[in-house]
């Protein structure tokens, strides 16, 4: 590898040096845990947003279930990736800036920033991500393995990534929506945010999603209910939050995880369902909620999509379908998404 100056004025930085972390404030009301948890519980039927599982222990409940065996997902993902690293990172001739929606752990993320790495002297990624714990976890470990990178590190949802977006820096950007999460939004939700990103892109950027294809419900519901009761654990994690941080009072053995899939909508529905009649407290909300038995609280969708369903939603949001990758067992597809 051949040391440039640039390359060697980075490498002089020590890792908390090339990392910026910012956490704006969101200005959605119903982003905070308390009022969405007020808002849903007290709504029929009872839900809660998804956003809410990814505190430090959601986060790493998460990281579970992406080895867990029937979590077929990440590993399709990360097939594809291994595969065309290259092919991405060569859409653009020079340099340009890397930015995650949801970033997570990043471990697909280094196939493309070592694709690049090796081509560039130095790269700016720009990871958006709900966790603040995760994200810095995951930059001082790329920063440690990756001298020349620099990170701009953002604590928050994506309204904050849509922000980022429009942050002026060299070169094109590549936009990543990794891990399928594109599917915990409702078919309309996806179109309008993939036009808001959009708006918010040049003509040069390119936007990369991982999407999760329909396929057998048995192996679906599978991925959203392992044996080991690793999901379980993720669902239900949920309430735990809310005991810890609004002293609620939910015994999470009284509920169940329940994944179903709803073939002609083309999703898996989550649920944590109440297994007896019971009241819980929510101390610092001054609410007592009643749960008849069997009653459910809906915790997330994930949608899943044909590729005629890709193409589709890429049109009607100003997007053509650029090139398009699947693993061997078509599980799984990753799309570059170029403005029209
Ligand atoms: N974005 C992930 C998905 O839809 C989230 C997820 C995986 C999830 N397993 C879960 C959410 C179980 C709730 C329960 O695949």
């Amino acid at each position: 590898m051949e040391i440039t100056p640039e390359r060697d004025r980075m490498s002089n930085l020590n890792a908390r040096q090339r990392l910026r972390l910012i956490s704006p404030s969101p200005d959605n009301p119903l982003a905070t845990l308390a009022d969405a948890v007020r808002a849903g519980l007290t709504a029929r039927p009872k839900q809660l947003p998804c956003r809410f599982f990814y505190d430090a222990q959601g986060s790493a409940l998460f990281e579970e279930i992406c080895s867990v065996p029937e979590y077929y997902l990440p590993r399709a993902e990360r097939q594809i990736l291994e595969s065309h690293a290259q092919e991405i990172v060569e859409l653009f001739d020079g340099r340009f800036t890397l930015v995650e929606l949801g970033c997570g752990n990043a471990v697909k993320t280094r196939l493309l920033i070592q694709a690049a790495w090796a081509k560039r002297d130095r790269l700016l990624y720009i990871p958006v991500d709900i966790s603040p714990a995760m994200l810095e976890k995951t930059c001082l470990a790329l920063l440690g393995d990756f001298p020349g990178l620099e990170i701009l590190a953002v604590a928050g949802d994506y309204e904050a990534g849509l922000a980022c977006l429009k942050i002026a820096c060299e070169g094109p950007k590549l936009i990543l929506w990794l891990g399928s999460n594109i599917g915990n939004f409702d078919r309309a939700e996806a179109e309008a945010f993939l036009a808001r990103v959009r708006q918010s892109m040049t003509p040069a950027d390119r936007f990369l999603v991982g999407i999760d294809l329909r396929k057998a419900p048995s192996i679906l519901e599978a991925a959203y209910d392992d044996a080991a009761g690793v999901t379980a654990r993720f669902n239900l994690n949920i309430l735990g939050r809310i005991n810890r941080e609004l002293d609620g009072h939910f015994d999470l053995g009284a509920f169940q995880h329940r994944a179903v899939y709803n073939d002609e909508i083309g999703r898996i529905e989550m649920y944590l369902v109440s297994r007896s009649r019971q009241p819980v407290g929510i101390a610092k909300l001054g609410l007592e909620i009643s749960f008849d038995a069997g009653e459910t609280i809906h915790t997330e969708n994930s949608y899943k999509y044909s590729p005629d369903e890709i193409a589709a939603l890429a049109a009607a949001s100003g997007f053509t379908v650029g090139p398009q990758w699947f693993d061997a067992q078509h599980l799984f597809c990753t799309t570059i998404f170029k403005p029209q």
